[in-house]
């Protein structure tokens, strides 16, 4: 597999894939070409057994990702079509049934559409020229890619609400004590970092691991009882009994 105009999609022989948003001339905005090649490669992580842990991260040495594609925004078609376009390629809903681990390796600008994409991810681990931010609203519209119920699951009501409203960025040392990213690096050792966690991560039982992702993410949205339900059920899987 491979080939694709906006990504670089890599897998090696120990589990990891890496998925590199690869525009760096554009600081790796996020383009309707980047939308389907991104969804071409979630679909066949998401049946690829072989792969145990991915790690997502931004070519160049700017950006992770600086959002919405804004050239392209500007010709955007009509929010009828957009809405229709996305019910069939929904990126969105396709990230959030990822089963394996997927691990943010983040530097330089995080914003709008780029930050969200690392909201996806289970693990963030942030370089320390990192700078995340969601201007969307001042753009004029709402961070419709999960944004706003992403962030707010992470960061909490009132930390959600300043950055949403008012646009504020945030440095690499306010996402970690905010708990935006749970490892703050040196930015030469950023990729080292997560595949160190991504080869811990390998090292483990596929299966519990997918099964302990599943029941944190999942539980979630679901009451203390209900999610309690769903962990014994997944504790209990046959061959692990
Ligand atoms: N879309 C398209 N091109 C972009 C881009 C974007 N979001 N961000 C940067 N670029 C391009 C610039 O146009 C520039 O290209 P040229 O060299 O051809 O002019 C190149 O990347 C380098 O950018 P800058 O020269 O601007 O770099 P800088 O260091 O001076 O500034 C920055 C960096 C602060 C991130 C600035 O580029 C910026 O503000 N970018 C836009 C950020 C933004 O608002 N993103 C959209 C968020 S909204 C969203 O994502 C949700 C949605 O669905 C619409």
């Amino acid at each position: 597999m491979g080939g694709f105009e906006t990504v670089i999609y890599e897998k090696d022989g120990r589990g990891i894939a890496a998925v590199t948003l690869n525009r760096p001339k554009a600081l790796n905005a996020f383009s309707v070409r980047m939308r389907d090649d991104l969804y071409e490669v979630l679909n066949a992580i998401k049946i690829d057994d072989e792969i145990r842990a991915v790690i997502f991260k931004g070519a160049g040495e700017k950006a992770f990702c600086a959002g919405a594609d804004l050239k392209e925004f500007l010709t955007a078609p009509s929010a009828v079509k957009a809405r229709r376009i996305r019910s069939v390629r929904d990126l969105w809903r396709l990230f959030m049934r990822i089963p394996q681990p997927l691990i943010a390796a983040l530097h330089g600008y995080v914003l709008g559409s780029g930050m969200e994409i690392a909201l996806y991810c289970d693990l963030r681990i942030a370089s320390e020229d990192v700078v995340f931010g969601l201007p969307e609203v001042g753009l004029g519209i709402l961070p419709a890619a999960g944004g706003t119920q992403t962030l707010p699951r992470l960061l909490g009501l009132a930390a959600s609400l300043d950055m949403l409203l008012t646009g504020r960025r945030i440095n690499g040392k306010e996402a970690l004590d905010s708990g935006l990213v749970t490892r703050l690096v040196p930015k030469d050792r950023l990729l080292q970092s997560a595949e160190e966690v991504a080869l811990k991560i390998a090292s483990f039982d596929p299966v519990v691991v997918r099964n302990a992702k599943q029941a944190v993410k999942k539980g979630m949205d679901m009451t203390l009882e209900q999610g309690l339900e769903l962990e014994q059920r997944l504790a209990h899987i046959p061959d692990k009994i």
